[in-house]
Formats: C-alpha cells, sequence, structure tokens
C-alpha cells in the first residue's frame, strides 16, 4: 500500500512509525515521472526497507524566465505509477507547506554549484540545495536517489551533505535513454518533431568524445572539441555549454588524471534546454 502524505506532520508520523533498524530511502522529484524516474524508485528499493518518493515542482529553483508555471504536472498519473512501483509512501506538499511567506534562509553553496548550470541558471542550485536539506530534515533518509543525467547536482548534493555533517548516503542512478540515445528528461515531451529529431545529437557528440577518450586521447580540451564538433553539425542545436571538468571539484581540467572527468553538455533546441554527460573514468 502506498501511503499519500501532504504535510510535514504526517511525513513525521509516517517516519516514526518506521520500525528502528528498518533502512528509508527517499527519492525527491518535481513529478512528470518516465522511466527514468522510475528506474530511481528501483534502486531505493533495492537499497532499503521502506521508500517514500516526493513530488514537489520547486519554485526556487526556476528562474523568473523559466518554465515553471508551465512544467508538467501529471500528478495522478504519478501516484498511479509509484504505487505500482510498490513505493511505500509518497510526499506531495503545497507550496506553502514548504515555504512560509517570509522564508528567509536558503542553503547557498559557493563552489561547485558555480559553473556549468550554475553559470546559465543564477540561483538554481540555491533553490535545489534549499528543498533538498528541508525534505532531508522532514523525511530523515537513511539514503537518498539521485539521477546521474543531473550530474552537476549530486556534485552539489553530495557536498551540501558533506560539508554540513548530514547522516545520509547519497546514491546516483545511472542515465537512462531513449533507444536513439537521448536521454529521459520530463523536458522533452516540449520537443518538437524537428528538435526531438536532431535531439540525439547531443548524446552522439558524448559518445564521440567517449570514444577518443577509450582510444587513449586524455587532452579536454582536444576531447571537447570532438564533441562540440558533432553539435555544429546540428543547426537546430544551440550549444550553452560543452565542457570537461574534474568530477568532484568540478574545476576546469586540462588533462584527464586518475579522478576521470566528467564531461557535460547544455543545449538549446527552440525554447527547450536540455542536458547530458558521460563520467569518464580512468581505472
Ligand atoms: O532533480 C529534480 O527533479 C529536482 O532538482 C529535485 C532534486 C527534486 C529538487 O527539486
Amino acid at each position: 500500500m502506498t501511503t499519500i502524505l501532504r504535510t510535514i506532520a504526517e511525513v513525521r508520523a509516517w517516519r516514526d512509525q518506521v520500525p528502528s533498524g528498518e533502512r528509508v530511502a527517499l527519492v525527491p522529484t518535481m513529478g512528470a515521472l518516465h522511466a527514468g524516474h522510475m528506474s530511481l524508485m528501483e534502486l531505493a528499493r533495492r537499497r532499503a526497507g521502506v521508500t517514500i518518493a516526493s513530488i514537489f515542482v520547486n519554485p526556487l529553483q526556476f528562474g523568473p524566465s523559466e518554465d515553471l508555471s508551465k512544467y508538467p504536472r501529471p500528478v495522478e498519473h504519478d501516484i498511479a505509477l509509484l504505487k505500482a512501483a510498490g513505493i511505500d509512501a509518497v510526499f506531495l506538499p503545497p507550496v506553502d507547506e514548504l515555504y512560509p511567506d517570509d522564508a528567509s534562509t536558503f542553503v547557498v553553496e559557493e563552489s561547485v554549484s558555480l559553473p556549468l548550470c550554475g553559470a546559465v541558471r543564477p540561483g538554481h542550485f540555491r533553490g535545489v540545495a534549499t528543498v533538498v536539506l528541508k525534505l532531508f530534515n522532514i523525511v530523515t533518509p537513511d539514503l537518498a536517489v539521485f539521477g546521474q543525467k543531473d550530474a552537476q547536482q549530486c556534485v552539489v548534493i553530495e557536498r551540501m551533505v558533506r560539508d554540513l555533517n548530514l547522516r545520509i548516503d547519497i546514491v546516483r542512478g545511472l542515465i537512462v535513454r531513449e533507444p536513439d540515445g537521448l536521454a529521459l528528461s520530463s523536458r522533452n515531451i516540449y520537443l518538437g518533431e524537428a528538435d526531438r529529431r536532431a535531439a540525439p545529437a547531443i548524446f552522439a557528440s558524448l559518445e564521440a568524445a567517449r570514444r577518443a577518450f577509450e582510444g587513449g586521447e586524455r587532452n579536454a580540451d582536444a576531447l571537447a572539441a570532438i564533441g562540440r564538433a558533432i553539435l555544429a553539425a546540428e543547426p537546430r542545436i544551440k550549444l550553452q555549454y560543452w565542457e570537461i571538468r574534474h568530477p568532484e571539484s568540478l574545476e576546469l581540467i586540462e588533462t584527464i588524471g586518475p579522478a576521470g572527468a566528467l564531461f557535460a553538455v547544455a543545449a538549446h533546441l527552440g525554447a527547450t534546454r536540455l542536458i547530458d554527460n558521460y563520467l569518464a573514468r580512468t581505472a
């Protein structure tokens, strides 16, 4: 049975009746669930005896010109998917349950949140870190599962957990893709037909760089040039960034060393912004 919880008090009462010794896994989402999210739910179920998902379209992480009002909210469908997946509880708070009108305390990470998406979406990771810390405090999970597709988000949350001494394991779930390579995203539904046909070039650019990396190329500029060249050949794609960075510090690197590297891409197709990445490992 899946319990629907709408208030913080309801979540706390639910959490209090979980037998001590049972591990609780939280999967935070903004809903519009797809197979990528469902793979995170499966991972949560494998890692913990008790699972809770949250569905909350977090206004704090959207910029003023972003898609908050039109963000898809198929709540009944999402609940049905979570029930079918055997998730024990779903937290569906209204906005004023999480943000009182005069809320004035926020979480700001000051290093790994600055480049990549942080540079083009000011305030985004402040919104993400704040809501995730709030969810952690409300649910008090033993572990929380996030998708590797939002690689920088994972790094920001891992940094927050380390810096603020939170006793929560962060687990990353693999990227799930369409057969043509497009990473699953709730925003893919915005793509028109021609943009949808062009979108797999993002994955193709990462694949081309991956092949060169696996062939022994370690120079970050050379690898990024390979990736950018693939996207330059697709006129519908307006590249925002294609960068190679240290996987934990997110600093730019010249040569890929033993820590490996994050290859990260963001691009617009029409009004739709897509991100994707590849985690290069040397071992
Ligand atoms: O990845 C998302 O869906 C959101 O950024 C998250 C982690 C649920 C916070 O709102």
